[in-house]
This record gives structure tokens, sequence and C-alpha cells, in this order.
């Protein structure tokens, strides 16, 4: 027998754990990671080129430990399209919005605290957690994926958790919270703790609606945790960043690493915010290839769960894995997330979009015949 991960001495709570990962496979189609499908435009690949080269100059020097001209960049962009005044001192970046909610972790959680999130909702959270020694408490949603706020509030009141998340749009589901749930949730978080409320918005550009940021006014304990990896469509960029009071931005430096985010990350993310415009314009093509695929999965028959997101939650499968498989074996990988009964698929292109509802479309009358 060799020597493996079980006679390490790793932590208790890691032991007999998977990695989180959704399987890579080499198929002419994939829907299953709620990526971008369209790659960065040539203009864009020529600024991040230039700007690369300029910051390649300087890397014998550490790179802007604060990310100054980043963060500012990033309120620039969250005030426009927000509606809402950002500061500099109200951002804070990092490698990823995993790495966001990493930090806010060992910030507000870790050993002997708690954190709650209600799912079926983005499983990193419960995993960043772990990692963290963050306890995780699961709360519950409806039948039809909406918050079940009587229950949620009765959680928070009973376990008292340090930080409280909700995802809007939510994933896997796609569904948006109303801020309506989420101010609701503020209150009873501040009155169990006062503990922190985390809004991940990594998908809020595909929403029908607006973003929650307003909601920063007056309550210190909010966090709105975004992410250029998909409206910006920059899933390789590593590019997560959050907005909050200026308290928040203060405490999170007491855990992040000095130098944490690269002189080309940084150098990258500023020449996709040039181009913010072109990027929005592909937000509006996903938005519409989203509605699309809405409509078309009801016409055909499935159960569709009403979508804010740059993806679409379908169903109802007695098996969902085989149906899974059902779909792959026709060149076209989605997601399931091990919701009973339910598969995931992402927005691409409107050819990639035709081929998944091709599939769909075929195993219904396989079905039915
Ligand atoms: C809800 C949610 N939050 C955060 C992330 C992480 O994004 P990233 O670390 O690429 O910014 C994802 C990625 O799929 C997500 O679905």
């Amino acid at each position: 027998m060799s020597f493996g991960i079980d006679d390490l001495p790793v932590r208790d709570e890691l032991r007999g754990k998977s990695p989180y990962g959704a399987p890579q496979l080499d198929v002419p189609v994939r829907l299953n990671t709620n990526e971008n499908p369209y790659p960065l435009p040539e203009p864009l690949v020529e600024r991040i080129t230039e700007r690369v080269r300029e910051a390649a100059r300087h890397l014998n020097r550490y790179p802007d430990r604060d990310a100054v001209e980043l963060r500012t960049a990033l309120a620039a962009y969250l005030t426009r399209t927000a509606g809402h005044p950002v500061a500099v001192g109200n951002v804070w970046a990092a490698n990823g919005s995993n790495e966001v909610i990493q930090q806010l972790l060992q910030t507000f959680g870790g050993p002997g605290r708690t954190a709650i999130g209600f799912e079926p909702s983005y499983s990193m959270h419960g995993l960043i957690a772990r990692g963290t020694g963050t306890g995780w408490i699961s709360g519950p949603r409806n039948e039809d994926f909406t918050i079940d706020l009587g229950a949620a509030e009765k959680a928070i009141a009973e376990h008292r958790p340090d930080v409280v998340f909700v995802t809007t749009p939510n994933n896997p589901t796609g569904n948006a919270v109303p801020a309506s749930t989420v101010v609701a949730l503020y209150e009873a978080a501040q009155a169990a703790g006062p503990s922190m409320l985390v809004v991940d918005e990594a998908y809020i550009e595909f929403s029908h609606g607006g973003s929650l940021l307003p909601l920063l006014d007056g309550r210190p304990n909010l966090v709105i945790s975004r992410t250029m990896s998909k409206a910006f469509g920059a899933a390789g960029l590593r590019l997560g960043y959050l907005a909050a009071h200026p308290a928040v931005v203060d405490a999170v430096q007491l855990v992040r690493l000095p130098y944490h985010l690269s002189a080309v990350t940084q150098a990258t993310a500023l020449a996709a915010l040039e181009h913010t415009d072109t990027l929005l314009g592909y937000v509006e093509q996903l938005k519409a290839e989203r509605d699309r695929l809405v409509a078309e999965l009801r016409a055909t028959g499935y159960d569709v769960t009403e979508s804010d997101a740059n993806f679409v939650q379908f169903g109802r499968f007695e098996d969902s894995h085989a149906v899974w498989r059902r779909i792959l074996d026709r060149g076209v990988l989605v997601r399931d997330n091990g919701v009973p009964g339910w598969l995931r698929v992402t927005a691409g292109t409107p050819a990639e979009n035709d081929a998944f509802l091709d599939a769909v479309r075929e195993i219904k009358k396989e079905q039915s015949a």
C-alpha cells in the first residue's frame, strides 16, 4: 500500500473529504461552470498585453499591497452601474471572490464561530468555512428554492451565527433574493449577533433587477461580494472584490497575505475595466440567451426555476444523474449539483445553446415515445 493522504496528520475535519471541482471533460459544448462563453475581444487582449508589459518592467518590486488604482477603478464601476456612490475605501480586492470569502471568514469566522447559508446554494461557502475552522450551519429553503424568511430568521435567532451568507442571484438555482428579505435577515443577524451578512452577488450583472449595493447605507455589518469571473468574462484572471463600510476593509487587512494580488493581476484587471462597456454588451446577449433557454425548456415540457443569472436550473428528473449522462452522450456537458431532481445549464453562445436544446428535446421525445 502506498503512502496516502490518510497517512498524513491532516486536520480531523478534512479527513475523508473530496476537493471541490466540476468535472473538466473535453467535450464539444461545455455549459457546466457558469463561465462567460465569449473570449475577451482582441482590442482588450492588446490592452492587457500593453499593461502587463509595463508591469513586467517592475516585477523586481512587490506590487501595490493596497491595490489602490484597481480599487479606485472598481469603485468607479460600482458607482456607475449600481447607481450608488462607492469610494476606494469601501472596496477590497483579492484573487477571485473565493479569496474574498476566505478573508471574510478568516476575519469574522474561525474556530469557535459559525456561519450559515441557505441551501442549496454556492457550496464553496460551506467548504471555505470548513477550511477556516468555522462551523457551518445549513439553513433551509422553500420547495421553490426561495428563502423561507420565517425559518431563516428562526435559524439565525437559534444558532446566532457570526456570518450569514445570502447568494443573489443564487447558485445553483438561479433565483434572485428580494431586497426586503436581505434587510430582514440583516436585522435578524444584528438582533442575534451582531454578525456579518455577506451578500454574494457573483452573478448580479445578469439579473433582471439591480444590485443590493444601496443597502450598504447605514448597515456597517453588510458586505457585498462581487467577481470579474462572470460578467467580465475573466474567470482565468482570478479577481474578486467586495464593497462594504471602510471598517470592514480595515478588518480584512488583518488576515490578508501581504502582496496577495500580483502586479500582473492588477494590470490585467485594470485593462478589463477600461473595456467595461464592450464586456457588458456581451452580458446583454447572454441575458437574452438565458431568457431563451428558460422559454424553450418550458416549451419542451421541463420545469425551470426563475433565473436572474447566466445559468438555468431545469428538471424535474427521477434520476438527474442519468439525464446528465444522456446529455453528455450528446456532446453537451451540464452540471449535476446534487440537487435532487434538477440539473443546471450555463447560458453559452447561441450555437452552444442550440446544441443543448436539441439534446434535451431529443431526450424528452424518447421519454414520451
Ligand atoms: C455564487 C458564487 N460566488 C462566488 C463564486 C467564485 O467566483 P470567483 O472565485 O471566480 O470570483 C462563484 C463561482 O462559481 C459563485 O457561483
